[in-house]
């Protein structure tokens, strides 16, 4: 209990929180994930229904998540347990937890090359290469399975360190100072990438959409890019919000939070697209798309070798703000609920995953055994947790909160029992209540349709 005490005292001020939450959204989502889901679903028109999901659903998810974790106080689980006890409500919450095991599993893949990249910085590796031989090194490390089982191995374990030492504040103060840092990198390669002859088709694909590309999977991908991006879906905000303090304003905590988790996948797209159309890496090259790009972006600046080096070190940073709240939803339920020593949950949580994990870093070698109706295990587990079970965890998370939870409760958690103004709970409330479940609903099933 005193260590429970402790623990929930996490986040004493509102940076922290919002640094925290901040922490988990910005990541690989951003950086890797978000080009690429861009370039596989035919560019600008992704882009334009992706922001409308970040607005309109975003903000009223994030803040139903707060509103649920701190007003009980509890992990993703136990939430509902004590919200909505003898209900069949904890479903959402394991769904959350499994979901959370099978993100970290494959994020942990790519968190692991991360580090491959900080060690092919510092020996300079990239310099003088040309796109083809990058490419080429790029695949060859794949085919080395065991290789990113390591570095994944590596990653999962940094990851448990933290979360076992409890010293998750340390590592937001710490993200507090090198996520703006990432932010003035990410602008200065921008500059750089459209100023490359070329570069202006990139910014044509990445802004001009084609309304006739917003397809079924168009929608189900902008959906759960929103979803996953932001961290929404599974629980990390709940957990989060139960280490808030009761003082904390959540209205203004989900605005900056989304803010600058959509500004740094944007900066992201005006780094990736302009360069990649000016090498001639096709928008479509999926993972390549970001990391052949980049070093061949490197190559082009002056600095470059700095540039490169910091890029990936902070890259690295970014993702292990995010493994790191992926982890803690799994301890905080496997503690709390299952009543573990926390110490032993970290370890529990990170050997599942590891297990896992193994399987979708092994998937992408080429002849691979793991794979399912001829796709890679990883591509899977991507697509389950986070085109399926997040926008279905965000629809279950606000029909609670509109539905079960109900408005008196919900103004006067946003409100801090009516000490803070706020024009907008009603407006929220009614997203939350009406338009949101139906939203989600709408984009999702249409996507299955299409
Ligand atoms: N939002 C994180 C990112 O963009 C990934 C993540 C998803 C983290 C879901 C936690 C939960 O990298």
């Amino acid at each position: 209990m005193a260590e429970e005490k402790k623990k929930r005292d996490g986040f004493g001020s509102k940076i922290g929180i919002i640094a925290a939450a901040a922490g988990s959204a910005i990541g690989l989502g951003n950086i890797y994930r978000f080009p690429c889901e861009v370039g596989n679903n035919g560019g600008a028109a992704f882009l334009l229904v992706y922001l409308l999901v970040v607005i309109f659903l975003g903000i009223p998810v994030m803040l139903s998540e707060l509103v649920i974790g701190r007003c009980s106080q509890s992990n993703s689980v136990g939430a509902f347990k004590k919200l909505a006890p003898k209900t069949a409500w904890p479903i959402v919450g394991y769904m959350g937890v499994l979901c959370g095991f099978l993100i970290f599993a494959f994020y942990s893949t790519v968190s692991g090359w991360t580090l491959e990249y900080i060690v092919k910085s510092v020996t300079n590796s990239f310099q003088g290469k040309d796109l083809a031989t990058i490419e080429q090194e790029f695949t060859a490390f794949h085919d080395m399975g065991w290789r990113n089982v390591m570095w994944q191995g590596i990653f999962i374990f940094l990851t448990g360190f933290v979360v076992f030492k409890g010293v998750q504040n340390g590592i937001e103060k710490y993200a507090k100072i090198l996520m703006p840092l990432l932010l003035v990198i990410l602008i200065v390669l921008g500059v750089r990438s459209m100023t490359l002859p070329g570069a202006k088709e990139g910014l044509t694909f990445l802004f001009k959409p084609d309304f006739s590309k917003i397809t079924g999977k168009v929608l189900i991908s902008a959906l759960g890019q929103g979803f996953f991006s932001l961290s929404l879906g599974m629980g990390v905000l709940i957990t989060y919000g139960s280490y808030v303090k009761k003082s904390d304003n959540l209205t203004s905590t989900a605005f900056s939070v989304v803010l600058a988790d959509t500004m740094i996948a944007l900066l992201a797209g005006l780094v990736i697209f302009p360069a990649a159309f000016s090498f001639g890496v096709k928008p479509e090259a999926g993972m390549g798309l970001v990391f052949n790009t980049l070093p061949m972006l490197f190559n082009q600046m002056a600095g470059g070798y700095w540039f490169c080096l910091i890029f990936f070190v902070l890259l690295a940073i970014a993702a292990l703000t995010s493994t790191i709240s992926l982890l803690e939803v799994l301890v905080a339920y496997l503690s709390e609920e299952l009543h573990l020593k926390r110490q032993w949950a970290t370890v529990v949580a990170c050997l599942g995953t590891m297990f896992l994990g193994t399987f979708a870093s092994l998937s992408l070698m080429s002849g691979t055994p793991f794979t399912i109706g001829g796709r890679p295990v990883f591509d899977l587990m991507d697509f389950v947790s986070s085109n399926v079970l997040l926008p279905v965890g965000g629809l279950l998370i606000v029909i609670f909160v509109g539905w079960k939870f109900g408005k008196q409760k919900f103004f006067d958690e946003v409100t801090n029992e009516g000490t803070l103004k706020s024009a907008l709970v009603k407006i929220f409330f009614f997203i939350i209540k009406y338009l949101a479940p139906l939203a989600i609903a709408v984009v999702f099933i249409s996507g299955l349709i299409k």
